[in-house]
Protein backbone atom coordinates (compact mmCIF):
# COMPACT_ATOMS: atom_id res chain seq x y z
CA UNK A 1 0.00 0.00 0.00
CA UNK A 2 2.85 2.45 0.90
CA UNK A 3 4.19 2.44 -2.79
CA UNK A 4 0.52 2.53 -4.46
CA UNK A 5 0.34 5.78 -6.31
CA UNK A 6 -2.76 7.94 -7.43
CA UNK A 7 -4.52 6.40 -10.31
CA UNK A 8 -7.93 7.43 -11.79
CA UNK A 9 -10.20 5.29 -13.77
CA UNK A 10 -10.49 6.33 -17.41
CA UNK A 11 -13.98 5.82 -18.38
CA UNK A 12 -15.37 7.67 -14.87
CA UNK A 13 -12.33 10.12 -14.17
CA UNK A 14 -13.11 9.14 -10.21
CA UNK A 15 -9.83 8.23 -8.45
CA UNK A 16 -9.47 4.18 -7.52
CA UNK A 17 -8.80 2.95 -3.93
CA UNK A 18 -5.87 0.61 -5.49
CA UNK A 19 -7.87 -2.40 -4.99
CA UNK A 20 -8.39 -4.43 -7.63
CA UNK A 21 -10.30 -8.02 -8.52
CA UNK A 22 -9.81 -10.23 -11.55
CA UNK A 23 -9.41 -6.49 -13.49
CA UNK A 24 -12.71 -4.93 -11.39
CA UNK A 25 -11.07 -1.66 -9.63
CA UNK A 26 -12.99 0.16 -6.94
CA UNK A 27 -13.52 3.97 -7.45
CA UNK A 28 -13.20 5.82 -4.12
CA UNK A 29 -16.54 7.31 -4.38
CA UNK A 30 -17.48 9.73 -1.37
CA UNK A 31 -20.50 8.59 0.82
CA UNK A 32 -23.73 10.87 0.10
CA UNK A 33 -24.06 14.02 1.99
CA UNK A 34 -27.84 12.81 3.19
CA UNK A 35 -26.65 9.17 3.88
CA UNK A 36 -23.69 11.09 6.30
CA UNK A 37 -25.69 13.62 8.25
CA UNK A 38 -28.56 10.96 8.80
CA UNK A 39 -25.42 9.15 10.66
CA UNK A 40 -24.15 11.82 12.51
CA UNK A 41 -27.66 12.55 13.59
CA UNK A 42 -28.31 9.27 14.97
CA UNK A 43 -24.82 9.05 16.70
CA UNK A 44 -25.94 12.19 18.14
CA UNK A 45 -28.94 11.01 19.24
CA UNK A 46 -27.98 7.65 21.14
CA UNK A 47 -25.34 10.20 22.96
CA UNK A 48 -28.04 12.27 23.94
CA UNK A 49 -30.30 8.92 24.78
CA UNK A 50 -27.64 7.75 27.19
CA UNK A 51 -27.89 10.76 29.09
CA UNK A 52 -31.16 10.65 29.50
CA UNK A 53 -32.92 7.57 29.73
CA UNK A 54 -31.42 4.46 31.03
CA UNK A 55 -29.38 2.73 28.96
CA UNK A 56 -25.71 0.93 30.05
CA UNK A 57 -25.53 -1.92 31.82
CA UNK A 58 -23.11 -2.27 34.94
CA UNK A 59 -21.97 -4.62 36.74
CA UNK A 60 -25.22 -4.26 39.41
CA UNK A 61 -27.36 -2.49 37.69
CA UNK A 62 -27.70 -0.08 34.98
CA UNK A 63 -27.23 3.45 34.42
CA UNK A 64 -30.65 5.13 34.88
CA UNK A 65 -30.14 8.70 32.98
CA UNK A 66 -30.88 12.09 34.07
CA UNK A 67 -35.12 11.53 33.30
CA UNK A 68 -35.72 8.61 35.95
CA UNK A 69 -38.19 6.76 33.57
CA UNK A 70 -37.89 2.90 33.88
CA UNK A 71 -40.76 0.60 32.64
CA UNK A 72 -41.44 -0.92 35.93
CA UNK A 73 -42.26 2.60 37.77
CA UNK A 74 -44.80 3.32 34.77
CA UNK A 75 -46.53 0.09 35.08
CA UNK A 76 -46.70 0.18 39.08
CA UNK A 77 -47.85 4.14 38.68
CA UNK A 78 -50.67 2.91 36.34
CA UNK A 79 -51.37 -0.50 38.45
CA UNK A 80 -51.35 1.72 42.01
CA UNK A 81 -53.84 4.09 40.20
CA UNK A 82 -56.15 1.09 38.69
CA UNK A 83 -56.45 -0.31 42.59
CA UNK A 84 -57.07 3.10 43.71
CA UNK A 85 -60.21 3.35 41.32
CA UNK A 86 -61.25 -0.15 41.98
CA UNK A 87 -60.79 0.17 45.69
CA UNK A 88 -62.94 3.35 45.68
CA UNK A 89 -65.74 1.66 43.63
CA UNK A 90 -65.22 -1.34 45.90
CA UNK A 91 -65.85 1.43 49.10
CA UNK A 92 -68.66 2.50 47.34
CA UNK A 93 -70.21 -0.91 46.73
CA UNK A 94 -69.44 -2.25 50.01
CA UNK A 95 -71.57 1.28 51.11
CA UNK A 96 -74.10 0.63 48.84
CA UNK A 97 -77.74 -1.25 49.41
CA UNK A 98 -77.99 -3.52 46.41
CA UNK A 99 -81.15 -1.77 45.29
CA UNK A 100 -78.62 1.33 44.84
CA UNK A 101 -75.77 -0.68 43.04
CA UNK A 102 -78.76 -2.45 40.61
CA UNK A 103 -79.72 1.49 39.55
CA UNK A 104 -76.42 2.85 39.62
CA UNK A 105 -74.76 2.27 36.06
CA UNK A 106 -70.92 2.44 37.34
CA UNK A 107 -71.68 0.32 40.12
CA UNK A 108 -73.54 -2.03 38.33
CA UNK A 109 -71.15 -2.48 35.69
CA UNK A 110 -68.42 -3.07 38.50
CA UNK A 111 -70.50 -5.42 39.86
CA UNK A 112 -71.54 -7.59 36.90
CA UNK A 113 -67.57 -7.43 36.33
CA UNK A 114 -66.86 -8.67 39.94
CA UNK A 115 -69.78 -10.95 40.08
CA UNK A 116 -69.09 -12.42 37.09
CA UNK A 117 -65.88 -13.43 37.92
CA UNK A 118 -65.90 -14.54 41.15
CA UNK A 119 -69.03 -16.74 40.04
CA UNK A 120 -66.64 -18.61 37.43
CA UNK A 121 -63.94 -19.01 40.10
CA UNK A 122 -66.53 -20.11 43.23
CA UNK A 123 -69.78 -21.37 42.13
CA UNK A 124 -69.27 -22.79 38.32
CA UNK A 125 -68.01 -26.22 39.36
CA UNK A 126 -71.35 -26.94 41.42
CA UNK A 127 -73.96 -24.77 39.19
CA UNK A 128 -72.35 -24.75 35.59
CA UNK A 129 -70.36 -22.40 33.89
CA UNK A 130 -73.93 -21.16 32.51
CA UNK A 131 -75.78 -20.90 36.25
CA UNK A 132 -78.05 -23.90 34.49
CA UNK A 133 -77.46 -26.34 37.05
CA UNK A 134 -77.06 -30.08 37.23
CA UNK A 135 -79.59 -33.03 39.18
CA UNK A 136 -78.73 -31.79 43.30
CA UNK A 137 -77.93 -28.27 42.21
CA UNK A 138 -80.01 -25.82 41.35
CA UNK A 139 -80.52 -23.89 38.28
CA UNK A 140 -79.91 -19.95 39.25
CA UNK A 141 -81.56 -19.11 35.82
CA UNK A 142 -85.12 -20.19 35.94
CA UNK A 143 -87.56 -17.62 38.08
CA UNK A 144 -88.16 -20.97 40.31
CA UNK A 145 -86.42 -20.25 43.85
CA UNK A 146 -85.93 -22.69 46.63
CA UNK A 147 -84.83 -20.11 49.01
CA UNK A 148 -86.17 -16.85 47.04
CA UNK A 149 -85.55 -14.86 43.96
CA UNK A 150 -84.90 -11.12 45.67
CA UNK A 151 -81.80 -9.66 46.05
CA UNK A 152 -81.87 -9.88 49.79
CA UNK A 153 -83.16 -13.61 49.53
CA UNK A 154 -80.40 -14.32 47.36
CA UNK A 155 -77.58 -12.43 48.87
CA UNK A 156 -78.86 -14.46 52.33
CA UNK A 157 -77.84 -17.55 50.39
CA UNK A 158 -74.98 -16.85 48.85
CA UNK A 159 -73.88 -15.24 52.31
CA UNK A 160 -74.92 -17.90 55.14
CA UNK A 161 -74.94 -21.34 52.53
CA UNK A 162 -77.63 -23.93 52.91
CA UNK A 163 -77.01 -26.12 55.42
CA UNK A 164 -73.96 -25.16 56.34
CA UNK A 165 -71.27 -24.86 58.88
CA UNK A 166 -72.03 -21.28 59.37
CA UNK A 167 -74.13 -20.06 62.39
CA UNK A 168 -76.90 -18.32 60.04
CA UNK A 169 -77.21 -21.04 57.67
CA UNK A 170 -80.16 -21.68 56.03
CA UNK A 171 -81.51 -24.90 57.25
CA UNK A 172 -84.89 -27.17 56.13
CA UNK A 173 -85.20 -30.85 56.85
CA UNK A 174 -87.14 -33.50 55.17
CA UNK A 175 -88.14 -35.73 57.29
CA UNK A 176 -87.53 -39.83 55.62
CA UNK A 177 -90.99 -41.08 55.88
CA UNK A 178 -89.87 -44.28 54.44
CA UNK A 179 -86.80 -45.12 56.54
CA UNK A 180 -88.33 -43.71 59.55
CA UNK A 181 -91.73 -45.50 59.19
CA UNK A 182 -93.70 -42.69 58.84
CA UNK A 183 -95.40 -44.35 55.87
CA UNK A 184 -95.59 -47.43 55.05
CA UNK A 185 -94.62 -48.76 51.41
CA UNK A 186 -98.04 -48.52 49.81
CA UNK A 187 -99.00 -45.09 51.40
CA UNK A 188 -95.27 -43.74 50.16
CA UNK A 189 -96.37 -44.91 46.55
CA UNK A 190 -99.33 -43.84 46.70
CA UNK A 191 -98.35 -40.18 47.82
CA UNK A 192 -95.87 -39.76 45.70
CA UNK A 193 -98.40 -40.93 42.75
CA UNK A 194 -100.41 -38.01 43.72
CA UNK A 195 -97.29 -35.87 43.90
CA UNK A 196 -96.61 -36.71 40.22
CA UNK A 197 -100.05 -35.49 39.08
CA UNK A 198 -99.08 -32.12 40.83
CA UNK A 199 -95.83 -32.44 39.20
CA UNK A 200 -97.80 -32.88 35.75
CA UNK A 201 -95.85 -36.11 35.49
CA UNK A 202 -97.90 -39.25 33.94
CA UNK A 203 -100.02 -41.03 37.05
CA UNK A 204 -100.30 -44.54 37.78
CA UNK A 205 -103.99 -44.96 37.82
CA UNK A 206 -103.83 -48.36 40.32
CA UNK A 207 -103.28 -45.48 43.30
CA UNK A 208 -105.82 -43.79 44.82
CA UNK A 209 -105.58 -40.19 44.19
CA UNK A 210 -108.11 -38.96 46.98
CA UNK A 211 -106.22 -40.85 49.18
CA UNK A 212 -102.58 -39.59 47.90
CA UNK A 213 -104.55 -36.19 48.11
CA UNK A 214 -105.17 -36.73 51.66
CA UNK A 215 -101.75 -38.22 52.66
CA UNK A 216 -100.32 -35.46 51.08
CA UNK A 217 -102.86 -32.81 53.16
CA UNK A 218 -101.55 -34.70 56.44
CA UNK A 219 -97.51 -35.17 55.66
CA UNK A 220 -96.09 -32.81 53.15
CA UNK A 221 -98.25 -30.04 52.76
CA UNK A 222 -97.14 -28.40 56.01
CA UNK A 223 -93.40 -27.76 54.55
CA UNK A 224 -94.74 -28.05 50.49
CA UNK A 225 -98.09 -25.84 51.11
CA UNK A 226 -101.44 -27.23 50.32
CA UNK A 227 -101.17 -26.54 46.35
CA UNK A 228 -97.66 -28.23 46.17
CA UNK A 229 -95.84 -25.03 45.23
CA UNK A 230 -93.22 -25.14 48.09
CA UNK A 231 -92.29 -22.68 51.04
CA UNK A 232 -89.01 -20.38 50.98
CA UNK A 233 -89.22 -20.11 54.55
CA UNK A 234 -88.27 -23.68 55.05
CA UNK A 235 -86.26 -24.31 51.61
CA UNK A 236 -89.01 -26.97 50.64
CA UNK A 237 -88.96 -26.47 46.65
CA UNK A 238 -91.69 -25.98 44.49
CA UNK A 239 -93.59 -29.23 43.46
CA UNK A 240 -95.37 -27.98 40.49
CA UNK A 241 -92.04 -26.63 38.48
CA UNK A 242 -90.81 -27.88 35.69
CA UNK A 243 -87.62 -27.52 37.15
CA UNK A 244 -86.77 -29.59 39.81
CA UNK A 245 -83.26 -29.76 42.35
CA UNK A 246 -83.76 -33.60 42.14
CA UNK A 247 -85.29 -36.51 39.95
CA UNK A 248 -88.59 -35.53 38.34
CA UNK A 249 -90.27 -39.02 38.21
CA UNK A 250 -92.50 -40.86 39.80
CA UNK A 251 -89.20 -43.43 41.02
CA UNK A 252 -87.60 -39.79 41.90
CA UNK A 253 -90.53 -39.36 44.51
CA UNK A 254 -90.64 -42.07 45.99
CA UNK A 255 -86.60 -42.08 46.82
CA UNK A 256 -87.00 -38.62 48.35
CA UNK A 257 -89.78 -39.99 50.74
CA UNK A 258 -88.12 -42.66 51.59
CA UNK A 259 -84.85 -41.41 51.99
CA UNK A 260 -84.61 -37.40 51.25
CA UNK A 261 -81.56 -35.97 49.95
CA UNK A 262 -80.47 -32.71 51.51
CA UNK A 263 -78.54 -29.95 49.73
CA UNK A 264 -75.38 -28.35 50.87
CA UNK A 265 -73.96 -25.06 49.61
CA UNK A 266 -71.23 -23.69 51.34
CA UNK A 267 -71.46 -20.12 53.02
CA UNK A 268 -69.14 -17.61 51.33
CA UNK A 269 -69.75 -14.58 53.52
CA UNK A 270 -66.46 -15.02 54.98
CA UNK A 271 -64.38 -16.70 52.48
CA UNK A 272 -65.25 -13.79 49.72
CA UNK A 273 -65.96 -10.92 51.54
CA UNK A 274 -69.39 -8.42 51.30
CA UNK A 275 -68.29 -6.48 48.10
CA UNK A 276 -67.40 -9.70 46.34
CA UNK A 277 -71.28 -11.47 48.11
CA UNK A 278 -72.85 -8.28 46.94
CA UNK A 279 -71.51 -8.51 43.21
CA UNK A 280 -72.25 -12.07 43.34
CA UNK A 281 -76.18 -11.32 44.39
CA UNK A 282 -76.71 -8.75 41.96
CA UNK A 283 -74.99 -10.69 39.15
CA UNK A 284 -77.24 -13.98 40.39
CA UNK A 285 -80.05 -11.54 40.41
CA UNK A 286 -79.07 -10.63 36.87
CA UNK A 287 -79.14 -14.11 34.92
CA UNK A 288 -83.01 -14.25 34.09
CA UNK A 289 -84.63 -15.09 37.43
CA UNK A 290 -84.27 -12.20 39.75
CA UNK A 291 -87.45 -11.14 41.31
C1 LIG B 1 -70.36 -27.37 46.72
C2 LIG B 1 -71.36 -27.02 45.75
C3 LIG B 1 -71.82 -25.59 45.68
C4 LIG B 1 -71.06 -24.47 45.46
C5 LIG B 1 -69.57 -24.38 45.28
C6 LIG B 1 -71.99 -23.38 45.38
N1 LIG B 1 -73.27 -23.81 45.55
FE1 LIG B 1 -74.94 -22.67 45.49
N2 LIG B 1 -76.04 -24.30 45.98
C7 LIG B 1 -75.57 -25.59 46.12
C8 LIG B 1 -76.67 -26.47 46.46
C9 LIG B 1 -76.57 -27.97 46.68
C10 LIG B 1 -77.81 -25.67 46.54
C11 LIG B 1 -79.22 -26.12 46.86
C12 LIG B 1 -79.46 -26.14 48.31
C13 LIG B 1 -80.81 -26.71 48.61
O1 LIG B 1 -81.05 -27.86 48.21
O2 LIG B 1 -81.60 -26.02 49.23
C14 LIG B 1 -77.38 -24.31 46.23
C15 LIG B 1 -78.24 -23.22 46.20
C16 LIG B 1 -77.87 -21.95 45.78
C17 LIG B 1 -78.77 -20.83 45.68
C18 LIG B 1 -80.25 -20.85 46.03
C19 LIG B 1 -81.04 -21.30 44.84
C20 LIG B 1 -82.51 -21.25 45.09
O3 LIG B 1 -83.23 -21.79 44.25
O4 LIG B 1 -82.95 -20.66 46.08
C21 LIG B 1 -78.05 -19.77 45.24
C22 LIG B 1 -78.55 -18.37 44.96
C23 LIG B 1 -76.69 -20.22 45.08
N3 LIG B 1 -76.62 -21.55 45.41
C24 LIG B 1 -75.66 -19.44 44.65
C25 LIG B 1 -74.33 -19.84 44.68
C26 LIG B 1 -73.23 -18.96 44.43
C27 LIG B 1 -73.34 -17.50 44.04
C28 LIG B 1 -72.10 -19.70 44.60
C29 LIG B 1 -70.65 -19.24 44.49
C30 LIG B 1 -70.24 -18.23 45.42
C31 LIG B 1 -72.50 -21.04 44.93
N4 LIG B 1 -73.86 -21.09 44.98
C32 LIG B 1 -71.62 -22.07 45.14
C33 LIG B 1 -74.28 -25.99 45.96
C34 LIG B 1 -73.20 -25.16 45.75
C1 LIG C 1 -90.37 -30.63 57.24
C2 LIG C 1 -90.58 -30.13 55.90
C3 LIG C 1 -90.90 -31.12 54.81
C4 LIG C 1 -91.91 -32.03 54.77
C5 LIG C 1 -92.92 -32.34 55.85
C6 LIG C 1 -91.83 -32.65 53.48
N1 LIG C 1 -90.82 -32.12 52.77
FE1 LIG C 1 -90.31 -32.61 50.85
N2 LIG C 1 -88.74 -31.38 50.97
C7 LIG C 1 -88.41 -30.60 52.04
C8 LIG C 1 -87.17 -29.91 51.79
C9 LIG C 1 -86.46 -28.94 52.70
C10 LIG C 1 -86.74 -30.34 50.51
C11 LIG C 1 -85.50 -29.87 49.75
C12 LIG C 1 -84.32 -30.76 49.93
C13 LIG C 1 -83.14 -30.15 49.24
O1 LIG C 1 -83.27 -29.08 48.64
O2 LIG C 1 -82.08 -30.75 49.27
C14 LIG C 1 -87.77 -31.24 50.02
C15 LIG C 1 -87.72 -31.85 48.77
C16 LIG C 1 -88.73 -32.66 48.29
C17 LIG C 1 -88.73 -33.21 46.96
C18 LIG C 1 -87.68 -32.97 45.87
C19 LIG C 1 -88.06 -31.77 45.06
C20 LIG C 1 -87.07 -31.40 43.99
O3 LIG C 1 -87.12 -30.25 43.52
O4 LIG C 1 -86.25 -32.23 43.59
C21 LIG C 1 -89.86 -33.96 46.85
C22 LIG C 1 -90.34 -34.74 45.66
C23 LIG C 1 -90.54 -33.86 48.11
N3 LIG C 1 -89.82 -33.06 48.94
C24 LIG C 1 -91.72 -34.50 48.40
C25 LIG C 1 -92.31 -34.54 49.64
C26 LIG C 1 -93.45 -35.32 49.98
C27 LIG C 1 -94.20 -36.22 49.04
C28 LIG C 1 -93.69 -35.08 51.29
C29 LIG C 1 -94.76 -35.71 52.15
C30 LIG C 1 -94.76 -37.15 52.19
C31 LIG C 1 -92.72 -34.13 51.77
N4 LIG C 1 -91.89 -33.82 50.75
C32 LIG C 1 -92.70 -33.63 53.05
C33 LIG C 1 -89.14 -30.43 53.20
C34 LIG C 1 -90.22 -31.20 53.54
Amino acid sequence: MADHKKEIDNVTGVETTGHEWDGLKELNNPLPKWWLYIFYATIAWSVVYWILMPSWPLINSYTTGLLGYSQRSVATQEYDEALEARAQTGQELMNASLEEIQNTPQLLEFAMANGGAAFADNCAPCHGTGATGFVGYPNLQDDNWIWGGTLDDIAMTISYGVRSEHDETRVGEMLAFGRDELLDKEQVKTVSNYVASLAGLDTNPSYDMAAGKELYAENCASCHADNGTGLQELGAPNLTSPSWVYDRSVEGIVAQVNNPRHGVMPAWIDRLGETTVKSLAVYVHSLGGGQ
